[in-house]
Parts: structure tokens; sequence; C-alpha cells
């Protein structure tokens, strides 16, 4: 279970199938490919969020708890933010795949790769509520992603599918203030967001990951409740 609760406010205004919670009526569609539009148009303007927000992501990538020659996920990479730490931590007998929907994201994740000479980093081009992979990861991480998806309960699954039994899911992300006058800011913030990062008004990604994992903690705090780092692990197989 989700060890909080969120007061966002937010009505769903269109149908949703029941099981998965996704729209029905092709707004997912619609929705992803205007985030490839929107990414594509930030992929030459990212280094202030790169850089600002850095700490954050520090923080996040900690709470993997990567050994040397893990195998770990990076959902929604962008520009490849977090590439060097990941690969730093799961050093060289290790693995890092990363995935982007938006082409010109996944071009600077390339070019950054190529760069450094990292030969055990790879970047794809895939939604992710449609990833698949041969082999399972011990970890996956999704900063400032997931509240994006078109459908995450469907990306949740995804990475849930594509991690090691007990495998461990951290996920850096912003939603409405929880708490406190900030909220006045609630509807600027929402309409900032989808106008900045095609931010889905309708989904709830913390009831999401908490419908998927065994365990959804939420671990840290930032703007009044505004940004947190939720800690997933996936249930064991029986
Ligand atoms: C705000 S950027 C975050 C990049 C990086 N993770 C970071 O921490 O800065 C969001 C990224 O999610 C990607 N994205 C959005 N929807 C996606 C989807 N359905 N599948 C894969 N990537 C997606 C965008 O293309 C964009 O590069």
């Amino acid at each position: 279970m989700a060890t909080e609760r969120r007061d966002d406010g937010r009505t769903a205004d269109r149908t949703r199938d029941a099981k998965t919670a996704h729209t029905t009526d092709g707004g997912d569609e619609a929705h992803l490919e205007r985030s490839k539009a929107v990414w594509n148009r930030w992929s030459d303007w990212y280094a202030l969020s790169e850089r600002d927000l850095e700490p954050i992501r520090e923080a996040a990538m900690d709470r993997l708890e990567l050994e040397s020659g893990d195998r770990v996920l990076d959902v929604g990479c962008g520009p490849g933010v977090n590439l060097e730490r990941l690969r730093d931590d799961v050093g060289p007998n290790g693995e890092v795949v990363a995935v982007d929907y938006s082409p010109e994201m996944v071009a600077k994740a390339r070019q950054r790769v190529a760069d450094h000479g990292w030969e055990n980093v790879a970047v794809r081009r895939a939604d992710a509520t449609q990833m698949a992979f041969d082999d399972p990861f011990d970890a996956a991480l999704a900063t400032l992603s997931f509240s994006l998806m078109p459908d995450v309960r469907r990306a949740s699954e995804s990475v849930s599918d594509a991690l090691a039994s007990d495998g461990r899911f951290v996920v850096f992300d912003v939603r409405c203030v929880q708490r406190g006058p900030a909220r006045l800011a609630n509807p600027l913030l929402r309409r900032f967001l989808r106008w900045y990062a095609n931010w889905h008004p309708d989904e709830n990604v913390l009831d999401s990951l908490e419908a998927v994992f065994e365990r959804c903690e939420v671990v840290e705090r930032y703007a009044a409740g505004a940004g947190y780092t939720a800690v997933c692990e996936k249930r064991a197989e029986a």
C-alpha cells in the first residue's frame, strides 16, 4: 500500500476501462503523439532542468540500491541525464537500458553514450506502456516521466513485467500541491504542466503504482509535496 493519500481535486472526464483505467476514446494515442512533439521541442533546452534537479535525481538513484553487475532500466530517460550515475553504480559488468518515446531525446541520449564510449548502456525508442525485454532487470527508475504517460497503469505493469522478482522501481515525479494555502495554485500548476510537459490530467501515478506493486512508499517530498519520490517493490513470484 502507498503510505499517503493525495488530495489533488481532479475529475476524470472521459470513459475509462475498469481493468486498466486507460482512456478508450483514442485519447491515449493522441496524448502519446503530443508527448513526442513536446519533448522533441524541449530536447534542445534541457540543460537547466538537468542541472537544477540533479540533487533530487541523485537522491532517487540512491534509493535504487544498485550493486555492481546489476541490470537497470531508465524509463522516459530524456537526453540521458541519469545515465552516468546509473552506469557508475552498476559498473562495467552491469547494464543500463534507457527508453524514451521522443526521437530527439533518444538521439541526445545516444549521443551522450557515444561521447563517453559507454559500451554497456543502450538507448531504445519505445512507448513505456508497450515495452518488452528478453532479460529481467534488477531495478527500474522513472524521473519526471511517469506522470506524462498516456496510461500510467499500463506503464506500471510494463515496468513490473520487466523487473525480476523482488525488483525495485523508484519514481521521482510531480503532482498537485497536497497541503496548505499553496493548493490554491493547483489549477495553474495543472495547466502549466499540461502545456509544458504534456502532463496527463486524468492519471494518478501513486494509485497505479499501488495497484501494481506489492509495496509503494513515498519516501521524499519536495515543494509542499508537489514533488515526491516513491519506492515500489514487485511482488515476489511464488
Ligand atoms: C521531463 S522529461 C524527463 C527526462 C529525464 N528522465 C529527467 O529526469 O530529466 C520526460 C521524458 O519522458 C518521455 N516520455 C513521455 N511519454 C513517454 C512514453 N509514453 N514512453 C516513453 N517515454 C515517454 C519524454 O519523451 C521525455 O523525454
